[in-house]
């Protein structure tokens, strides 16, 4: 039977969700970050290990400013409240990513979160925020070179940030999209891919079981036969 440690999820279709209900995109994001907290719970409930949810890209500074600042402090805001539902549920909390990019007060209590789980032992949620895989595999070969160790397949996802984290075994795309995103290339090189219409505030627990009892259903070669 295949083995679902690690799913990742492009969660797409914010902005649109909002425009059909006559409200402003951002209010999208809010919802959508309703939607985060409740997918964790039911992944956690299901053995999966490992949940990488594209929160923010390296592209997405591109948005209007306001979208951005909101983006920021809905991420600051959402932790804060988040943080008794990790601990409740027994959640690790991790990002990957450049941070540096971020405030210093966001940075703090991205920190601050991590440490407060750190020791948590059921699923791993892992947002990727001001991540791309583009950036994320050149900072990679950057400390390889810096450090004079000559890359091979085996040893290079030691300076990915997602060292401490299996390859992904089901990656879901909300929004109707059909494209990565530049969203952890290497370590879905042999993923399940699946792409779906909903949008993300629209995304329930019951289409993920679906998605979830079809993945089970999907034989994985890997190459083989
Ligand atoms: C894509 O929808 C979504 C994003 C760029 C941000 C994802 C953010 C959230 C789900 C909420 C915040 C998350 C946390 C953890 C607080 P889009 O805006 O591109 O939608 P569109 O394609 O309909 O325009």
């Amino acid at each position: 039977m295949n083995k679902l440690n690690h799913i990742a999820i492009i969660m797409d279709g914010n902005g649109r969700w909002a425009t059909k209900q006559g409200l402003i995109r951002v209010k999208g994001h809010e919802e959508g970050s309703k939607r985060v907290r409740e997918i964790t719970k039911y992944c956690s409930t299901v053995g999966v290990k490992f949940l990488t949810l594209y929160a923010f890209s390296t592209e997405n500074w591109k948005r209007p400013k306001m979208e951005v600042d909101f983006l920021m402090r809905l991420l600051d805001r959402w932790l804060e409240k988040e943080l008794d539902t990790f601990l409740e549920n027994n959640i690790r909390f991790k990002t990957i990513g450049d941070l540096s990019k971020f405030s210093k007060k966001l940075q703090k209590r991205i920190q601050k979160t991590k440490e407060a789980t750190q020791n948590a032992t059921g699923l791993t949620q892992v947002l990727a925020i001001n991540y791309g895989s583009k950036d994320e595999i050149i900072r990679a070969i950057k400390k390889a070179t810096e450090q004079k160790i000559e890359l091979s397949e085996d040893n290079f996802n030691n300076f990915l940030d997602t060292y401490e984290i299996p390859d992904v075994d089901l990656v879901i795309r909300t929004g109707g999209e059909k494209r990565l995103s530049n969203f952890l290339l290497w370590q879905s090189a042999y993923a399940e891919l699946c792409f779906i219409d909903t949008l993300w505030p629209d995304f329930n627990e019951s289409e993920l079981k679906n998605i979830i009892d079809d993945f089970y259903k999907v034989q994985r070669r890997f190459g083989g036969v």
